[in-house]
């Protein structure tokens, strides 16, 4: 059997009529960039966020550094974030032109650690950047808590845990903004690259939409800014997906239960943690092997039994080639668990189309090799 790590095309098949019909719209219209399929998933996107605002931009790069613009954090300020990320967080600080402060993570949640956090603040820290890693939501009360001690901004980084929430709060609540990407591969992914920007500040809001387009809030009229809009073709698309994506997380979630249970007799491997009152929505379902040494032989022997085992992120940012490229970063305390979790991760086939005979399947090889490496 072939187990693939996505399922784009599945869900593509499941929901064509809907998404087609606003694809046609989009070409029908002329309107193709900044026309009014784009306006009704900003509307539909703030609405399900329960945001006052929401802005489409390019990516989900782009939508962290046009926050940390609309912020005014940039050349000289401080910027905290989770070690272990995926490499954008730490490149869109740069491209503000701040700092990036590198921190560990908790052990059991994989999200930033508020203690590591709270220790790597100086006069100079301006932010702190959460993400919500794997579709686990980092400890938001605590980010936000610290963050108003020190007066500092959050924005959090949740280009992988929407539909998700935290324990007694949503995502997006806590924070100045949160950003999205809809990149294909995530929880809601659109056809090529998107992304957004969710906020309740009307001057995050103002000064995205204009950085985004050309510093233009109206024709003709231009101060400094760049161009980075969600079209309104993959707004369609998003629009159709997003009445979805509580049915696919739910999915997801009955996926990683079965999973959870199929592997609990493992004693190789540590299955994922869901923290009390979290709705994990399981963007990625990661594993670690209990000896790191052995990770590429659980993720080989996936492969050769067909399944596409993937890791993320097996080399955090710190320890990528060149590090850190005459940009602005630190590392301020240990990175103990950060460097484990790069080390140990394999994350199995998770996708809401995935079927039973697949899931199971992906079980009993993950329980051989278990067996034979006990
Ligand atoms: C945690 C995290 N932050 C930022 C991004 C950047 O999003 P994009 O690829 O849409 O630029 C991604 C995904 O790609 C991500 O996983």
């Amino acid at each position: 059997m072939q187990v693939g790590f996505y399922g784009h095309v599945r869900q593509y098949h499941n929901i064509k009529d809907e998404i087609d019909k606003n694809i046609s719209e989009v070409l029908e219209s002329g309107n193709y960039v900044m026309g009014p399929m784009l306006s009704k998933f900003e509307e539909k996107l703030a609405s399900y966020a329960g945001t006052k605002y929401a802005i489409g931009v390019g990516n989900g790069t782009d939508a962290i550094w046009l926050s940390l613009m609309a912020l005014g954090i940039g050349k000289g300020d401080e910027v905290i974030i989770p070690a272990n990320t995926f490499f954008a967080t730490a490149e869109a600080i740069w491209i503000a032109g701040a700092k990036a402060v590198l921190v560990d993570c908790d052990p059991r949640t994989k999200c930033i650690d508020p203690d590591a956090v709270e220790a790597a603040i100086t006069d100079a820290t301006k932010a702190i950047i959460p993400v919500h890693l794997y579709g686990h939501t980092a400890n938001m009360k605590e980010v936000a808590g610290i963050a108003k001690r020190h007066d500092l901004k959050v924005i959090e980084d949740n280009a992988q845990s929407i539909d998700g929430h935290g324990n007694g709060f949503r995502q997006g609540e806590l924070s100045d903004a949160m950003t999205i990407s809809f990149i294909i591969q995530k929880n809601l992914g659109c056809f090529g690259d998107g992304g957004a920007v969710v906020t309740n500040n009307a001057v995050v809001d103002k000064e995205v939409r204009r950085l985004r387009n050309h510093g233009s809030l109206k024709r003709n009229v231009h101060t400094f800014g760049f161009n980075s809009r969600l079209d309104d073709i993959q707004a369609g698309v998003l629009l159709a997906k997003i009445d979805h994506i509580t049915e696919w997380t739910d999915l997801r979630r009955s996926w990683a239960k079965k999973y959870s249970e199929g592997l609990s007799s493992c004693t190789t491997i540590e299955l994922p943690y869901e923290a009390p009152g979290v709705r994990h929505v399981y963007h990625l379902y990661v594993v670690e092997t209990v000896d790191a040494s052995k990770r590429d032989s659980l993720q080989n022997y996936l492969q050769e039994a067909g399944i596409d085992a993937k890791t993320h992120y097996s080399i955090p940012i710190h320890l990528q080639d060149g590090y850190p490229w005459g940009k602005d970063a630190e590392i301020r305390g240990s990175l103990a668990n950060v460097e484990k979790n790069a080390s140990s991760c394999v994350s199995l086939p998770m996708y809401p189309e995935l079927t039973a005979d697949e899931a199971d399947y992906v079980i009993e090889k993950v329980r051989q090799w278990d067996l034979k490496n006990t």
